[in-house]
């Protein structure tokens, strides 16, 4: 017999989210459930109930009704007492639980021999995992949110931009912490066209950092902050000293800063302390992420937004339910997921098998027997200490391709080889006219390329308009035309009127375009000057 999933009404002070959305429900069916539905749950996500009913779900006035009816209940927030009340004797709960924080709810519904799949448990570091990881989907909506509400609250724009009514420069972010939340508040403020800056303390993010868009920001002080599986450890006295000093000199410097460091099953480690609010502009933003847990920031108040000392100070703890919709859309595809893995028979009834490491490591209770905290993962073993250093090292170009990255040298040394061939065989073969071209021409793909990489992704528009100026060079073209060049002798025959007339107007253009373009380029690299 086909189970019923249901999903009840978040109940949550301001809780928007919604477990499931219509499109998920949709699948839900395919794979032999079926869904009910509390009536106005998915209201705050904007899923009426209507589109819940088209979906196929069965719509439930009541809590009541709802739990009651449902073998297996959908949620988002950690249930309340009365909720795990309503749940059926040797029901199955899936949702945000966190067992560390809530013990006696554990007991409780240990007690009414439930099966409950913690989505905060997941083993984040297997691969095959990643499709159901909600903290990873919800944070990445987190981070984007909190660039969206800095930028909410800031003054100005984000992007730099050259106006008729002046020139605007553009705003500096600074990301504390680099994890999920982080990279996508990098994602998005470098895609609103700030000048973006992170910092963390696993050095292995810092290739990431950039390839979203931002710099790094290294602490000048040698410490591995990696605590393993992906988390970061508590750094030692002198480190942390010595990041104290690097985000004071940032906290001068930039307009935004987006705190979002953790430590799990620690409080949040305090970056910003109140003397660096100070001394910030007047008219800078502060979005402490980690407020729920005790904030990264000094000063920041959980779940309010607030003034000190010209500086607003964002510590909203319902980020993800200030985005329901996207944030429900990605839990619900999270948990289908996890019902693909649960239910692999298609016949919509689960099968909690406990030898998957994945759902192992999910369920904190299973029968009524707790069984939680999962023994440790099998996680890949770490890349050896040595070795970490010199792959940034290589990918940056400063590296000789030593004995740590043998794969990419082995390559690197087939791809020279063959060019190496291929350039003797023409050079062997080809006609001398040909071979003064090609070499020109091999000169100046290896030129462009070395100019194009070596400029940062933030450099690019100014990098466009200064290659469009120099592409006026076409002006010689144009130039030799009005002016025969003088090796043709004093007899060559000037052009003809209308072709000396197109060849003057060129010139005209293209010095246009030439000292335009630089003009450009300067104006443009002036705002990315301090
Ligand atoms: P994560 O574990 O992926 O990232 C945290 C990062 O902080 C890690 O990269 C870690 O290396 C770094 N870190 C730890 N200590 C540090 C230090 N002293 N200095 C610099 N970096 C340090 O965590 P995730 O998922 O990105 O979440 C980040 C925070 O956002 C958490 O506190 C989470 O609770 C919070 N969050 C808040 C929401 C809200 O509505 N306010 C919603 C979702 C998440």
């Amino acid at each position: 017999m086909a189970q019923v999933i249901g999903v009840p009404k978040e109940t949550a002070a301001g809780e928007k989210r919604v477990a499931t959305v219509p499109e998920a429900v949709e699948k839900l069916i395919k794979l032999g459930f079926k869904v009910m539905v509390q009536s106005g749950a998915g209201d705050g996500a904007n899923c009426s109930d209507e589109t819940y009913r088209a979906a196929g779900a069965e719509i439930a006035d009541t809590a009541e009704k709802l739990w009651s009816s449902s073998d297996i209940v959908f949620k988002v927030g950690v249930p309340t007492p009365e909720e795990a009340g309503l749940l059926r004797e040797g029901g199955v709960l899936i949702g945000f639980i966190w067992p560390a924080q809530n013990p006696e709810l554990m007991q409780q519904l240990a007690a009414r021999k439930a099966t409950v799949l913690a989505i905060d448990s997941l083993p984040r570091m297997l691969s095959r995992a990643q499709k159901m990881d909600a903290l990873t989907s919800q944070a990445g909506v987190a981070g984007y949110r909190a660039v969206i509400e800095a930028a909410n609250a800031f003054g100005r724009f984000f992007n730099g931009q050259i106006t008729a009514a002046g020139k605007v420069p553009p705003a500096k972010v600074f990301i504390a912490g680099a994890g999920v939340a982080g990279l996508a508040a990098i994602g998005t403020a470098a895609g609103l066209g700030a000048i973006v800056r992170a910092n963390d303390t696993r050095a292995e993010v810092a290739d990431q950092v950039v390839s979203l868009g931002g710099e790094f920001v290294k602490v000048e002080y040698e410490e591995e902050g990696s605590g393993g599986g992906g988390y970061a450890k508590v750094m030692s006295e002198g480190f942390q000293q010595a990041q104290r000093e690097m985000y004071a000199k940032q906290a001068k410097e930039v307009d935004i800063i987006i705190t979002t460091a953790l430590i799990p099953g620690k409080p949040a480690p305090k970056l910003i302390t109140a003397d660096m609010v100070k001394s910030m502009k007047a008219g800078s933003v502060i979005v402490d992420m980690a407020a729920e847990r005790g904030g990264n920031c000094e000063l920041t108040e959980p779940g309010e937004a607030v003034v000190k000392h010209g500086v607003t100070l964002i510590g909203y703890t319902d980020l993800n339910s200030r985005l329901a919709k996207q944030s429900s859309t990605l839990y619900a595809t999270n948990l289908f997921r996890l019902a693909e893995e649960l239910c692999k028979t298609k016949d919509g009834v689960i099968n909690v098998n406990m030898e998957d490491d994945a759902i192992r490591g999910l369920t904190v209770i299973k029968d009524g027997e707790v069984t939680w905290p999962p023994p440790a993962p099998k996680l890949p073993a770490p890349p050896p200490a040595a070795a970490k250093p010199a792959a940034p090292a290589a990918k940056k170009g400063h590296g000789h391709g030593g004995a740590g990255a043998p794969a990419s040298t082995r390559s690197m040394v087939v791809i020279f080889a063959l060019a190496a061939v291929l350039f003797w065989f023409i050079g062997a073969n080809a006609p001398a006219a040909f071979l003064g071209h090609f070499t020109v021409f091999v000169l100046a793909c290896f030129v462009g390329y070395m100019v194009v990489w070596n400029v940062t992704p933030a450099l690019h528009t100014p990098l466009m308009s200064v290659t469009n100026a120099i592409s006026s060079i076409i002006a010689i073209g144009a130039l030799v035309q009005v002016a025969p060049p003088f090796a043709a002798g004093a007899g060559a025959d000037r052009p003809d009127g209308w072709i000396l007339g197109l060849a003057v107007v060129a010139v005209a253009l293209t010095a246009v375009n030439m000292f335009g373009g630089f003009a450009v380029t300067r104006r443009m690299l002036q705002m990315f000057r301090k």
